[in-house]
């Protein structure tokens, strides 16, 4: 991983967490992850400018016991190379709401169910300028 982990998050239902980064000019992907712990994601988001066989797609899914688990893919695709874009997280206990630029949303289950998640990572081809929970 050549990003960050927070490890020690108080991300609660009822909150929402703002994520405000850069993509490199020659993005493959990226990912955001947000989980219990470091190796399991009840939330992985990833944004592919063109990466996995996918153009322009936002591919969400968990990773969980090693697994990945069902893909979903939603919203649109607001991010452009070597520009700064906005990502609005909401969760509640059936699921997590993503807000995108554009304003199109993601609606992606909450497969772990829990209402705090304490780990959070992102990885890949952005720079990060503004983590907030609010
Ligand atoms: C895989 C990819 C993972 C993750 C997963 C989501 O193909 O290697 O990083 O994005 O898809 O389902």
């Amino acid at each position: 991983m050549n990003g960050m982990v927070v490890k020690n998050m108080s991300f609660k239902v009822g909150q929402t967490l703002t994520i405000v980064g850069v993509a490199k000019p020659d993005a493959s992907n990226f990912s955001i992850n947000i989980g219990p712990s470091e190796n399991e994601f009840t939330f992985h988001m990833n944004p592919r400018f063109n990466a996995h066989g996918d153009e322009n797609a936002v591919v969400c899914n968990s990773y969980e016991g090693g697994n990945w688990c069902e893909e979903v893919r939603q919203g649109g695709f607001p991010f452009q190379l070597g520009e700064e874009f906005k990502i609005i997280i909401e969760f509640s206990p059936e699921e997590f709401l993503v807000t995108l630029s554009d304003g199109s949303q993601i609606h992606f289950p909450n497969r772990l169910g829990a209402e705090k998640y304490s780990c959070m990572s992102y990885d890949g081809d952005a720079r990060i300028t503004s983590i907030q929970i609010k």
